[in-house]
């Protein structure tokens, strides 16, 4: 599986520590940046990069790294199709795309340690959608928003 990542300067110290678990559970890193610590870089260029390639199929997954998660999650989610959450824990990592579909995971690098960033992205990347009629008909209303 592919799977896009971004980096601000707020989730730079983490993104070291995701490139490798990703690969480590044979899955391919598409490097969306930072490319290099930058104080003045601004989150919204990278989430709007991995929002695309989610967006556009290219990869599977993204993860977004900012300091908090949150504006990640928030410039991510205004792509279409690309459904993105703040995940701090191992139990939302996981229902969030066993029940949501999410396709997203946003942390916070100012928030999280490498250990639990770990965690949270293998259970991310593990987790599959469970294609129940419950969740289906959820996601539609999301969709029929999403389409307007
Ligand atoms: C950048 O300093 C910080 O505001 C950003 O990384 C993020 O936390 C926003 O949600």
């Amino acid at each position: 599986m592919k799977v896009a990542v971004g980096f601000d300067h707020g989730g730079y110290n983490l993104k070291e520590i995701i490139c490798e678990v990703i690969k480590a559970s044979g899955n391919e890193v598409v490097d969306k940046g930072a490319y290099r610590l930058d104080a003045d870089d601004d989150y919204p260029d990278f989430a709007l990069k991995v929002a695309e390639e989610v967006s556009s199929c290219n990869v599977s997954k993204g993860i977004i790294v900012c300091g908090s998660g949150v504006g990640a999650s928030i410039a991510a989610n205004k792509i279409k199709g690309v459904r993105a959450s703040v995940c701090h824990d191992l139990y939302s990592a996981q229902q969030g795309v066993e029940h949501d579909d999410m396709n997203v995971l946003c942390l916070g690098g100012r928030i999280i340690d490498e250990p639990n960033a770990s965690m949270l992205v293998k259970a991310f990347l593990s987790a599959r959608f469970s294609g129940e009629d419950r969740h289906l008909r959820r996601l539609n209303k999301i969709n029929e928003v999403d389409h307007q």
